[in-house]
């Protein structure tokens, strides 16, 4: 069977542990997955590998410049193998954001690129107050007070719904 190769590109990690899920539940079907992180620096060939997964978390309402760049680049490849998106981010912690065209920041991302992903998952991230310089950490209080989400300071909170995250790889596994 020819490999999957998740692309992904995290900060703090989250969209990486979700990235090890997705992968254990392809491998537990038969397929072979690599995972890869997509940084500016990063040189990543798709031409190998049979299907392409790309992966990315929401910082201040943005994935970062370079996945939109990437997905930019391979469109053509993209377009030719078994592919799929998912986006991870705080805001989808609500169940209606989970959606292309409920999600803000995703519905904006798929209009700015040339590539429309067959499968589009959105997952709730994880917040982690601790883990954050004070900037940031007031910040993300202040955007979670402002919604309605958990503004302890000394708390760590996940939001991602792993049955979901299971279904989206069922979803990605029927396509291959
Ligand atoms: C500095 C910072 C900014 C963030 N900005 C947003 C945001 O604008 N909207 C949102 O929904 N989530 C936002 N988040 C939440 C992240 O998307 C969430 O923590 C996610 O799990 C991060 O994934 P990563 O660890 O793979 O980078 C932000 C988190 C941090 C730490």
């Amino acid at each position: 069977m020819s490999e999957i190769l998740i692309v992904y590109s995290t900060v703090d990690g989250h969209t990486r542990d979700i990235c090890e899920r997705i992968r254990s539940q392809l491998a537990s079907r038969g397929h072979d997955v690599a995972m890869t992180e997509l940084t500016p620096e990063a040189s990543i060939d798709l031409r190998d590998c049979g299907a392409i997964l790309i992966g990315a978390s929401i910082r201040y309402g943005k994935h970062r410049p370079e996945v939109g760049t990437f997905i930019n680049q391979n469109v053509g490849t993209l377009r030719s193998k078994p592919s799929a998106f998912f986006s991870v981010n705080a805001v989808a912690r609500k169940p209606e954001k989970r959606a292309a065209d409920t999600n803000p920041y995703v519905k904006k991302f798929l209009a700015s690129i040339s590539w429309q992903p067959p499968i589009v998952g959105i997952f709730g991230g994880k917040i982690d107050y601790p883990k954050y310089g004070t900037f940031d950490r007031t910040m993300i209080r202040f955007i979670m007070w402002m919604t309605g989400g958990p503004t302890d300071p000394t708390g760590t909170f996940e939001f991602t719904d792993w049955e979901q995250v299971d279904a989206f790889a069922a979803d990605v596994a029927a396509t291959l």
